[in-house]
């Protein structure tokens, strides 16, 4: 059976979040975002590999907000996929071929069960990889210079590229390290595979996958983490997940 490696990108700095330290470190719900990142992933897939990507200067890790056995600390690089292509470089000696690899935002602390397994589902069965997306709902317009409308873009077909992404190791691996020879900049695990003329399955998730961002965001999260706590679909509480592990 393939292994699972989780990479988990919390090397950022928040800047749009203009907080007094890095967002993956803000209390929500009576964790950090990034420890309630790691339980909702713990609990989906507790016998995977966790690779945690951390600014080398960061003060406020806590590593007994980890809950996985298996894991190891990646030092992140400049830009999101500097830290992720760290990862992959550091597991590329023990990951096999055919592993499977998810990348996750820490940011994204919301990320429900159900999606995570169909993800994974999806990342198993399809040769490009995959990754959790909406449909844009919304009219999207173009923005002009002056900040007036320059026009109307067609929202048909347009998705909203969430995480988790993932795909094969070998693919994912080549993937990055092509983009970057080619200098190109990447925000996503698709973009690399896209750059590499593959086509990664979209897989319809949830809205409240939401990624935090801004500062208002933080709040946003508190309300759709109590909102699934109340839903039989929910993630255990910070309490519940003491008395499992
Ligand atoms: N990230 C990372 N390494 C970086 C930049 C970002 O590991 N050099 C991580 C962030 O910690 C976050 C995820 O990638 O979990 C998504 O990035 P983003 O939401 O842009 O976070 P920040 O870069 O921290 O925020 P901002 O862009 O507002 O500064
Ligand atoms: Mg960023």
């Amino acid at each position: 059976m393939s292994r699972l490696w989780l990479i988990v990108p919390a090397a950022g700095v928040g800047r749009r979040m203009q907080a007094e330290c890095p967002k993956q470190y803000l209390p929500l719900a009576g964790r950090t975002v990034l420890a309630q990142s790691l339980v909702r992933l713990h609990t989906a897939f507790p016998a995977a590999t966790l690779c945690l990507c951390l600014a080398q200067d960061d003060t406020e890790f806590d590593a007994d907000a980890v809950p996985f056995d298996d894991w190891r600390r990646i030092d992140g690089g400049a830009e999101r996929a500097d830290s992720v292509a760290a990862a992959l470089a550091a597991i590329a000696a023990e990951a096999a071929d055919d592993d499977l690899v998810l990348v996750h935002d820490a940011a994204r602390p919301c990320v429900a069960p159900d999606d995570l397994a169909r993800l994974l589902a999806a990342v198993s069965a399809e040769p490009d990889g995959a990754l959790l997306a909406v449909p844009v709902a919304d009219t999207m317009k173009r923005a002009a210079a002056d900040g007036r409308v320059a026009g109307t873009e067609l929202r048909d077909g347009l998705w909203h590229a969430l995480t988790p992404q993932g795909a094969r190791f070998a693919l994912l691996y080549d993937a990055y390290r092509a983009a970057s020879a080619r200098g190109l900049a990447l925000t996503d695990e698709a973009s690399a595979l896209e750059a590499m003329g593959h086509a990664p399955q979209l897989v319809a998730g949830r809205r409240d996958n939401l990624k935090i961002t801004h500062p208002d965001d933080l709040a946003l999260a508190e309300l759709i983490l109590a909102a699934q706590a109340g839903s039989s679909d929910s993630p255990p509480t910070a309490a519940q997940h003491k008395a499992l592990t």
